[in-house]
């Protein structure tokens, strides 16, 4: 059987990762700056990660939601106290996009309403609503129009103001930090005010912090920087460090009816043991530190770069981008200095988003290609 040709490969084969690097079936070695999509949040293959995830298998690796998994409950504990969120509950399932259709469905549950605004450039995932929320009609199905979504432009507070009060709108959501999109941002004025008007208008503000959440910005989530709190916050990607593990997490104003949500793989036994190695590792070797230096060091050595027009994002969620496309400069980065990195659907942005666990020398190595590349 073959495979159904939807992705574009880099003709690299890796076979093994350790923290920031992986080896290639040549016996080359990779600086990952791009994290498998800004999935890798403690390292390729972490020591505690793959002894929790070996001794968990060993023991149990699935058994449905119908029976007490206390690592559901341990995950849920250490994520509310790492993230700062401990009064939201936790449901677990397997991916960023079941993440957005279940914060999506919850609101209109919720609200009674189904209708949804997003944003310009915005990317939520590619299944029913999560699809229909993201601003790419090239990955909308016909199927998918049914969903009532309407995209504003990020930062127009006014537009945003008069949908709200047309009373049918069921969520907003955002990423506060623009990921596939090109890493654009609004005002805190913006966020704030918008969250405020969800408020008043029976609407659920969502969240979306697959991207950019869980450390990636140096605080947990990257809305933590404004006044604002989400009713539903999706999270994905650094969650399980490269094992398929998501979530939503829900205000305590959303009560929890029987069969509302549900999922067979969500939260099992193996996931929560992956993702608990994920949280422990960030709380013991303070990622979240790590996060906020390694990124003012690169923030201080691009500016030293000729030909950067703009730095974009925060944290290690950043993007360079240039007066040229960045195609080319990438597969140079690829193949002739072994450095990966991300583009996005702005052509010219180069995207860094490294493990939090990268240190000032993969920096200076990234620089010192970049230079060569572009002199
Ligand atoms: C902000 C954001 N939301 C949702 C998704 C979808 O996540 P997944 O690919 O795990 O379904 C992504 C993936 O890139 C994302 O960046």
């Amino acid at each position: 059987m073959k495979l159904f040709d939807v992705y574009p490969l880099y003709d690299i084969t890796p076979v093994k990762g350790e923290d920031v690097f992986v080896q290639d079936d040549q016996g080359t070695t990779y600086l990952d700056l791009y994290g498998g999509h800004a999935v890798i949040s403690i390292g390729h293959s972490h020591p505690k990660y793959t002894a929790a995830i070996s001794e968990q298998v060993k023991k149990l690796g699935f058994y449905s939601n119908a029976i007490i998994n206390p690592l559901q409950v341990e995950l849920a504990q250490k994520l509310g106290a790492l993230s700062a969120c401990d009064d939201y509950e936790l449901f677990l399932c397997n991916s960023g996009a079941e993440a957005n259709e279940n914060a999506l469905k919850l609101a209109s549950f919720q609200t009674g309403n189904s209708r949804v605004i997003a944003f310009k450039n915005a990317f939520h995932g590619r299944t029913s609503a999560a699809v229909a929320a993201t601003d790419n009609k090239n990955i909308n199905a016909p199927i998918n129009a049914q969903h009532q979504v309407t995209f504003l432009e990020l930062g127009d507070i006014d537009s945003l103001q008069q949908e709200l009060q047309k009373g049918d709108v069921c969520a907003v959501i955002v990423e506060f930090i623009q990921g596939v999109g090109g890493l654009d941002e609004a005002s805190a004025a913006f966020y704030e005010q918008a969250n405020t008007l969800c408020k008043e208008n029976n609407t659920l503000f969502i969240a979306d912090e697959i991207q950019c959440g869980y450390g990636r910005t140096g605080d947990f989530f990257a809305f933590q920087k404004y006044d604002v709190s989400p009713d539903i916050i999706s999270i994905a990607k650094g969650m399980g460090n490269g094992f398929p593990v998501a979530g939503i997490l829900i205000h305590p104003s959303i009560e929890a009816k029987h069969g509302m949500l549900g999922t067979t793989f969500g939260g099992n036994h193996l996931a929560c043991a992956a993702a608990i190695a994920v949280l422990d590792v960030m709380k013991e070797e303070e990622l979240m530190k790590n996060v906020g230096e390694t990124s003012a060091y690169f923030l201080e050595k691009a500016k030293s770069v000729p030909g950067i027009k703009k730095i974009k994002g925060r944290g290690l969620m950043l993007g360079l981008e240039f007066d040229f496309e960045v195609g080319d400069l990438r597969k140079k980065l690829i193949y002739d200095h072994h450095i990966f990195t991300g583009g996005s659907s702005n052509k010219k942005l180069l995207r860094i988003l490294p493990p939090l666990s990268v240190k000032k020398e993969h920096i200076d190595s990234f620089f010192e290609a970049l230079k060569k590349v572009i002199s």
